[in-house]
């Protein structure tokens, strides 16, 4: 398979895996990079020195091309980078942040660059701080989410047609249709978070496994926005937030509410009450915990499925 996204990655496959916090560590990134894909480490959950750990770790695992995603909100992103630099990594994917900030000094150690943006602005300022390639990530996603709530199907073919760079797609891909539609958007790749915290090798605590193996479509909860919208699954603490912003709770009160360290308590320590268990909605089609090896077989393998789904029933239209 060869896109534009294939040969900027030197990768098998247009399919990347999100750097999730708390979700992907060694054993996720090298199943992914070993599967053809393009696994990225999820520094944002990580100190500097463990980010360079998990770094050996990898590479202890794949010789194929691996990156980390570094969200700028760190108030140590610049730290996180040097320990990237020092270890050789070659693909660094930034977001939650200023692209204008660190873009050209990676550009400048030779890395390649890929920002995510939660709309056509952000699509065109990362576009102008030199980056290679744009996450366009639609509300759907599990995690931090833009202001913007802008949907994968209407955000994708709106990035693709203002920027020259190639376009990765992100939220609610999960299966051979997902990625054939980001396609038909305008993608050149697709960037998938849920999918891969449900596998074996994600990090992620059996507890929210669980839970994303259990839910539906509509058990994810977009909330916190007015501070900076999350989703994830719809437990006592997102819907308490949920119902403050409702009441009309000032964005201190609900910064208050949301507190510290949930992700880690959800994600990690498995509290499913209490914790931020952030997941997309894409989450409903999961119904099983399968290796990575087999969750990228069956994309690759259905994606034939798709295109001659796709040709049978353009013949219909045309006839
Ligand atoms: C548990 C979890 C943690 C995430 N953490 C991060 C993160 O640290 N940095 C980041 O850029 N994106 C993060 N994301 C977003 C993913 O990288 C990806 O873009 C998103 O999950 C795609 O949407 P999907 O969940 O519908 O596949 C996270 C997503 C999940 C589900």
């Amino acid at each position: 398979m060869k896109t534009k996204i294939t040969d900027l990655f030197e990768i098998e496959y247009p399919i990347v895996q999100g750097g999730m916090i708390w979700v992907a560590s060694h054993p996720l990134v090298a199943a992914v990079s070993e599967a053809g894909g393009l696994g990225l480490l999820g520094s944002g959950s990580m100190y500097p020195e463990q980010l360079r750990e998990e770094i050996r770790k990898t590479r202890e695992l794949t010789r194929k091309p691996f990156g980390v995603n570094i969200p700028l909100l760190r108030a140590d992103a610049e730290k996180l980078m040097e320990v990237a630099l020092e270890e050789k990594v070659r693909i660094v994917f930034t977001s939650a942040g200023n692209p204008g900030r660190f873009t050209s000094f990676l550009k400048s150690h030779g890395v390649t660059v890929a920002h995510v943006v939660p709309s056509v602005k952000f699509a065109k300022k990362a576009e102008a701080a030199g980056v290679d390639t744009v996450v366009a990530e639609g509300t759907e996603a599990g995690g931090h989410n833009g202001f913007e709530e802008i949907t994968t199907l209407c955000l994708v073919p709106q990035v693709a047609d203002t920027v020259s760079v190639p376009v990765i797609a992100a939220g609610g891909i999960g299966d051979a249709r997902g990625v054939a539609a980001a396609m038909a958007l305008g993608a050149d790749g697709v960037q998938m978070g849920t999918r891969f915290a449900l596998t074996r090798e994600s990090a992620a605590h059996p507890n929210y496994k669980g839970k994303g193996i259990e839910a539906g479509e509509g058990d994810t909860l977009l909330f916190a926005r007015k501070i900076g919208p999350i989703r994830a699954y719809k437990n006592a603490f997102a819907l308490r937030i949920w119902q403050a912003e409702f009441a009309g709770k000032s964005p201190e009160e609900i910064r208050g509410l949301v507190g510290e360290r949930r992700a880690k308590l959800g994600i990690h320590e498995g509290d499913t009450e209490e914790g931020d268990l952030e997941m997309g909605q894409i989450a409903g089609l999961v119904k099983e915990l399968k290796p990575v090896g087999e969750v990228m077989e069956e994309i690759i393998s259905g994606l034939g499925r798709v295109t001659a789904r796709l040709n049978r029933v353009m013949n219909e239209i045309k006839n």
